[in-house]
């Protein structure tokens, strides 16, 4: 049987984006992000898959599924479009399948998933974006902490908050999460 899994990064106040892209750069969280996904089954929102630069679609050595109610075409190309979660049998005899957002697919899938990989990016941003900012999903009571990193430093971690764009020593953390019924 398959495992989902969602994996996101978000801000301390629960912020995962502007809309059309992540309001900061930390490129060990991309590492991250690549190591726990890289040959499996991605699937995200058409919105995320529009954010990512094209010459990173797909994101290679995964199965890059984008859910869509439009058709396939030229925006797609090099991903399958689905208009709901891959059936059981699309993804037989793979261990895990990740959920990579957006804010729209975390939340309506959050009921679904076994295990979450939080990367916590230790800023505040309030209300800096405005109506523009997409939030992580509330994660469930059911689910338990199973691993934490503690904070780690990043060594090129920036906020792009526009013209506010701030270069911090910024701080993260990863967090595991699984739930308690599936562990
Ligand atoms: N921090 C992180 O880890 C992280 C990760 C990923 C994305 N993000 C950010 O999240 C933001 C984008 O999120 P979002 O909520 O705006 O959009 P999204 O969830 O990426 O995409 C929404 C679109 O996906 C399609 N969709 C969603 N659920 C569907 C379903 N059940 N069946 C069929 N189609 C479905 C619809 O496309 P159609 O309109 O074509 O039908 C919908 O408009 C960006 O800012 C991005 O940078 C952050």
């Amino acid at each position: 049987m398959t495992q989902l899994g969602a994996i996101w990064a978000q801000s301390l106040d629960g912020i995962i984006g502007n809309g059309t892209d992540m309001p900061w750069h930390v490129p060990e969280d991309l590492a991250h992000f690549r190591a726990i996904t890289t040959g499996y089954p991605v699937i995200m929102g058409r919105r995320t898959w529009l954010s990512l630069p094209e010459r990173f679609r797909p994101l290679p050595g995964r199965e890059n599924f984008v859910l869509s109610t439009r058709k396939a075409g030229q925006w797609s190309q090099g991903a399958t479009v689905l208009d709901q979660l891959p059936a059981e049998e699309d993804l037989e005899s793979i261990d895990q399948a990740w959920i990579m957002g957006g804010g729209q697919v975390y939340s309506s899938t959050i009921d679904q998933v076994d295990l979450l990989e939080v990367t916590l990016i230790g800023a505040h941003l309030g209300d800096s974006l405005g109506d523009r900012a997409v939030l992580a999903p509330e994660i469930p009571r059911d689910f338990g902490l199973v691993a934490d990193s503690d904070w780690l430093f990043s060594v090129r971690g920036r906020l792009d908050l526009g013209e506010h764009r701030q270069d911090l020593p910024l701080r993260y953390r990863f967090l595991s999460y699984q739930r308690k019924e599936a562990a």
